[in-house]
């Protein structure tokens, strides 16, 4: 099972198992992160951007409806909308509010 290790400011990292092909948002709802989602995950609001420390290589590549809300709304190097950010392997993230 993939891990997600999730960097917090001033608290121990949390760490969660996910099921291969789980998305960073799903990894950071069920450590009870709090994170943007105001459109619930369909690629629109743009508010779940996450960074990603370690695993860029066990994470899927952009599927289209995450390259076409990059194209309106990039991310920066190693950034990702955890909404469609799918992993298939270890990874550690975080946010700038975390
Ligand atoms: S939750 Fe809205 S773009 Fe990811």
């Amino acid at each position: 099972m993939p891990r997600v290790t999730i960097i917090v400011t001033n608290a121990p990292p949390r760490v969660i198992d996910v099921l291969p092909r789980a998305t960073l948002l799903r990894a950071a709802v069920r450590a009870r992160m709090p994170i943007g989602r105001s459109c619930r995950g369909v690629a629109v609001c743009a508010a779940c951007r996450i960074f990603i420390i370690e695993g860029c290589d066990a994470v899927e590549p952009m599927d289209e409806l995450e390259a076409r809300l990059a194209a309106r709304s990039p991310l920066a190097e190693r950034e990702r909308f955890a909404c469609r950010a799918r992993i298939t392997g270890d990874v550690t993230v975080t946010t700038s509010y975390w």
